[in-house]
């Protein structure tokens, strides 16, 4: 891997599963890690692995299912680092719940889409002011060839409600997201594409799902390290990759107008209608 001293990274959910694979390769590159999850103590571990091998990490806690928090999380990185070069958003909970039954956040949002997708789209959107600054910048979110269509009459999927479903829209969410903001930041030096990484890696989601696993977390984190820093993506924006190979999202990512009311809906959701540019 070349070498990316100077750079700083924020990987959410990198407490964890492929998120921690990531954060690990691109400290031992030289990048200065931002690891994020819930749980201090296993931050605490993934930093003091990270210092270990010679690598500088920072952790900062939020649960991102509270949109203060997430908010908080913004400020917390502002305090830590004027620049920011690469942002992954891959913190995320799978399709499995207690019981199957659907689960709200404290706002009475459905739990996985503010985790999976809002979130995101919130951090992403505090922090592009940074980002921006700090260009030329990467964005990779972390999604799923797991997709379901967003039914706009019904987003918080009060009927019909399955884990998979709340998982595969909220995923479904991020590839649109990332789309609308490539042409956003046209012109920026701030890219912004996203992947499924691999298919059922081994790790607390998919343990969680029950589902035996298929695929190892060292090829879903070299795929969004491929996004992340590899040379060959320079300027690209806009992308959808399966594993390492350019791919075709679910057709309502294609949808200009479905975008642009994801968009809207999710600035009034997250509050943050005022930062619109
Ligand atoms: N596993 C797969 O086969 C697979 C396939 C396709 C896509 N993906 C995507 O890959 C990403 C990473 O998944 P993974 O399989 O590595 O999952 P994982 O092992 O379950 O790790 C999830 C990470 O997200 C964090 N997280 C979960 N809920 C959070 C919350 N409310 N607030 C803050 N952080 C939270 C966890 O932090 P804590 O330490 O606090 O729990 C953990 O660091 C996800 O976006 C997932 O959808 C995974």
């Amino acid at each position: 891997m070349a070498n990316l001293s100077g750079k700083v990274a924020l990987v959410t959910g990198s407490t964890d599963g492929v998120g921690r694979m990531v954060a690990s390769r691109l400290a031992e590159a030289g990048v200065e890690v931002i690891v994020h999850g819930r749980d201090a103590g296993r931050g605490r571990d993934v930093v003091a692995e990270i210092e270990a091998g010679g690598g500088q990490a920072h952790f900062i806690a939020a649960d991102l299912s509270d949109l203060a928090r997430v908010r908080a999380l913004a400020e917390a990185v502002g305090r830590r680092t004027p620049r920011l070069d690469l942002l992954v958003n891959n913190a995320g909970i799978g399709s499995g719940g207690p019981g199957g039954k659907r689960q709200t956040n404290a706002a009475g949002q459905e739990l996985r889409f503010a985790v999976n997708y809002l979130a995101g789209f919130a951090l992403t959107t505090e922090l592009l002011p940074t980002l921006k600054a700090s260009a030329p910048v990467r964005i990779v979110n972390v999604s799923s060839a797991g997709q379901q269509e967003i039914d706009f009459d019904d987003v918080m999927l009060t009927r019909g409600y399955s884990g998979g479903r709340a998982y595969m829209q909220s995923k479904l969410a991020q590839i649109l997201f990332t789309f609308d903001l490539a042409g956003r930041l046209e012109g920026t030096g701030v890219t912004v594409n996203c992947l499924h990484p691999a298919s059922y890696m081994p790790t607390t989601m998919v343990r969680e799902a029950g589902v035996k696993p298929w695929s190892t977390i060292e090829q879903g984190g070299e795929a969004i390290l491929n996004l992340a820093i590899s040379p060959a993506l320079e300027g690209r924006s806009g992308l959808y990759f399966d594993g390492h190979k350019e791919a075709r999202a679910n057709a309502q990512a294609y949808d200009r107008a479905a975008r642009a009311k994801l968009r809207a809906l999710s600035l009034d959701l997250a509050g943050l209608s005022a930062k619109a540019e």
